[in-house]
């Protein structure tokens, strides 16, 4: 796949948010090191804080498909400037990343920025620190 079809598999995804309470909806790709992709979508909850984010739903979904290493994640809003990862999903994305691991801001027109973990989320806590 190339990153064309990466960006249609997140934008699919965000079509699939359930957000009644916020209408923001959030599609995540993860591309794994075996060059597999996990989708997600943030999926609300009447009860508020009880809603999922994308990022979350895809590394899930990539955890249940075997896989534990994130090579890419694309991340899509409806912004201009592309879906930016909130703090906890930084903290998740950062337990199943390396230095290389990419983080791909996307609006539904394309990747806006591309950062890499150390940018995401510097000087940052994970397993080997156990
Ligand atoms: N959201 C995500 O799915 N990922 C993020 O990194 C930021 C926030 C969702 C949560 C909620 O459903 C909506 O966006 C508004 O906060």
């Amino acid at each position: 796949m190339n990153e064309e079809s990466y960006i249609a598999a997140t934008k699919e995804a965000m079509s699939k948010a359930y957000v009644p309470y916020s209408n923001y909806p959030v599609g995540a790709l993860i591309v794994t090191d075996n060059g597999n992709t996990y989708s997600g979508c943030n999926v609300e909850n009447a009860s508020y804080p009880l809603g999922n984010c994308a990022e979350a739903s895809a590394i899930a979904s990539m955890v249940i498909g075997g896989e534990k290493k994130i090579k890419t994640i694309y991340v899509m809003t409806k912004n201009d400037e592309g879906g930016i990862p909130c703090g906890g999903c930084r903290q998740r994305i950062r337990e199943f990343s390396d230095s290389n691991t990419q983080i791909m801001m996307c609006s539904p027109d394309g990747v806006q920025q591309r950062i890499n973990l150390s940018e995401l989320l510097p000087n940052s806590f994970g397993p080997e620190h156990l």
